[in-house]
């Protein structure tokens, strides 16, 4: 007899052989904000994957087992990580709702690097590797389905006006770290982009902050990498409206992250990145990190 986790990976897995699209269409739509009925009442969203489809996978199966109602993601589906054509098959088999995040937009058109925000040259290093490893490895139908993605979603949740974004609403590859967003300023995004929540991603690192009249900002955080605390698990986010209130519940995520780092080994990405996800500690694109976060890390 199947266990309940193997029940549900064979059901994400024949879902999707029984729907792949015609691969002349990328007929995986997204843009539609309207395509669920809302209100929900418990949602899973996440960021960042970085090519892990591993973690993705994981991620489908333990927010099924947690009753989510619809699962959304913040974008960035590219970098870090090895194979990203395997990740779009896993979104289309979980009828994850899509945000498009910099490292999306800059894949889907062309650009030549991911306009992820880095100032350090380190940072833009390492950046650059990964772009280039994931562009040249990117199908020209995804590219092309990436280029579409709604830069947000409005999505209700109870009586709760949700905004999904990426970075902020104002900017895609804005980083909102803990520590440097004032409680004014982001109460201010609130109520200049009439939303009671705003859920964004992009730095890497899962926070949330309770903020006057009942309004919340969320980080979701990301599950392609670790979030440089330590763990080699990843996270993601359930967030649950309960009459007049907001629930934020940040979740460890597990998933088979020796699997991912002999495959980043056998594409020849950086030893660094391997050792990043081995590790549970960022080794690269960490320049960027405010000092309060940076010394809750490693290096
Ligand atoms: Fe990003």
């Amino acid at each position: 007899m199947n266990s309940p986790s193997s029940n549900s990976k064979n059901r994400i897995r024949n879902r999707f052989l029984n729907d792949s699209p015609d691969s002349s269409s990328a007929s995986y739509p997204n843009s539609s904000a309207g395509r669920y009925q809302s209100p929900y009442r418990r949602i899973a969203v996440f960021g960042g994957v970085y090519n892990n489809h591993f973690a993705l996978e994981a991620l489908l199966e333990d927010s099924s087992r947690q009753g989510t109602e619809a699962i959304f993601c913040l974008g960035d589906l590219g970098g870090f990580g090895p194979h990203p054509d395997k990740v779009f098959p896993l979104l289309q088999a979980g009828d994850v709702q899509v945000v498009q995040g910099n490292y999306d937009h800059s894949i889907g058109n062309s650009l030549d690097d991911c306009r992820c925000g880095y100032t350090d040259p380190s940072d833009n290093y390492y950046a650059k590797l990964s772009y280039d490893y994931t562009f040249a490895h990117t199908s020209d139908r995804w590219k092309s389905w990436m280029k579409h993605l709604p830069s947000e979603l409005r999505v209700d949740l109870g009586r709760f006006h949700l905004l999904l974004c990426h970075g902020s609403p104002r900017k895609t590859n804005e980083f909102l770290w803990e520590s440097t967003s004032s409680t004014h300023f982001l109460e201010k995004l609130c109520r200049e982009h009439q939303a009671d929540a705003i859920l964004a991603t992009h730095t890497g690192i899962h926070w949330s902050r309770r903020l006057p009249e009942n309004r919340h900002f969320v980080n979701v955080g990301s599950i392609g990498r670790p979030a440089n605390d330590g763990n080699l698990h990843v996270w993601y986010t359930m967030i649950t409206a309960d009459d007049d209130r907001l629930n934020v519940e940040f979740l460890p995520l597990p998933y088979p992250y020796k699997a991912l780092a002999k495959e980043m080994r056998t594409e020849d990405l950086p030893e660094a990145f391997v050792e990043t996800i081995e590790t549970g500690w960022w080794t690269t694109c960490m320049e960027v990190l405010p000092g309060k976060e940076r010394r809750r890390g490693k290096w």
